[in-house]
C-alpha cells in the first residue's frame, strides 16, 4: 500500500519542519508527502519520500511559474502529482497537458501520480467509465507511474466514495493501463477501512487528514493493517 499526503496549497518550510520531526511513517506501508514547492527542501530534509505537485514537460525555457523535473531532483524530490481535478478545474490543465507531464516526469526520473476523476455531474449523467477511459487513455503504462482516481465530488467534501463506487472504477482503471491505483477524495482514519479492503485499492491520495500528523499517521496504519 501507498499513502500519500497531498498538502495543497498548506504548510510553509517552518510548518513542514514542524510536521517532519513529529511524523514518523509507520513499517509495512509507502508514504510519500507532496509539499508546496517552497516546502520541497524542509520536507526532504526532513527524511520523509516527498513528491512535488506538480512538474513541466521541458527541462527549462520561457515557462514562467512552472518547475521542471531536473529542479525536483536535484532537490531530491523523488515524483510528482499530475493532473490533480484541482489543476484541471482552475488552471486550465487538459488531458493533453497531463500527459505531456507525466511522460517526460517519468522520462526524467521521476515517479508520478497521476489523478483522474469524473465529476458529480458526470456521475449523474451516467458517464463515469467514459471520463475515466479518456482520462486513463493518455497515460502510457511505466513501473514508476501509480494512478489515483478521486471522483470530483468527493475531494474536500467529506463525502467519500462507496466502497462499491472505488472498487468499480479501479477494476476499470486496472484494465486499462497494469498499474498501482490509489483512492482519493475525503479520506479520513474513521472511514478509509472498507476502501482500503477492497481488492483493487493500493493505497490513497490524503489531502485535508494529511495535514495533521495524528491524522495522517492513523491513515498510515490502517494501510499497513489491511494487508499484513
Ligand atoms: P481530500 O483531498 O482528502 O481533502 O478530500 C484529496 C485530494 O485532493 O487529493
Amino acid at each position: 500500500m501507498l499513502i500519500a499526503g497531498n498538502w495543497k496549497m498548506y504548510k510553509t518550510p517552518s510548518e513542514t519542519e514542524a510536521f517532519c520531526a513529529q511524523f514518523e511513517p509507520p513499517a509495512g506501508v509507502d508514504v510519500v508527502i507532496c509539499p508546496p514547492f517552497t516546502s520541497l527542501r524542509e520536507a526532504v530534509a526532513g527524511g520523509v519520500t516527498v513528491y512535488a505537485q506538480n512538474v513541466h514537460w521541458e527541462d527549462e525555457g520561457a515557462f514562467t511559474g512552472e518547475v521542471s523535473a531536473p529542479m525536483l531532483l536535484e532537490l531530491g524530490v523523488s515524483g510528482a502529482i499530475v493532473g490533480h481535478s484541482e489543476r484541471r478545474q482552475h488552471f486550465g490543465e487538459t488531458d493533453e497537458t497531463v500527459a505531456k507531464r507525466a511522460a517526460h516526469a517519468l522520462g526524467a526520473g521521476l515517479g508520478v501520480i497521476a489523478c483522474v476523476g469524473e465529476s458529480e455531474e458526470e456521475r449523474e449523467s451516467g458517464v463515469t467509465a467514459d471520463v475515466l477511459r479518456r482520462q486513463v487513455a493518455v497515460l502510457e503504462p511505466h513501473d514508476r507511474l501509480v494512478i489515483a482516481y478521486e471522483p470530483v465530488w468527493a475531494i474536500g467534501t467529506g463525502k467519500i466514495a462507496t466502497h462499491d463506487q472505488v472498487q468499480e472504477a479501479h477494476a476499470l482503471i486496472k484494465s486499462l493501463v497494469d498499474v498501482p491505483v490509489l483512492y482519493g477524495g475525503s479520506c479520513k482514519p474513521d472511514n478509509v477501512e472498507p476502501v482500503f479492503a477492497e481488492r483493487d485499492v493500493d493505497g490513497a491520495l490524503v489531502g485535508g487528514a494529511s495535514l495533521q500528523v495524528e491524522s495522517f499517521t492513523a491513515i498510515c496504519e490502517a494501510a499497513a493493517r489491511i494487508r499484513s
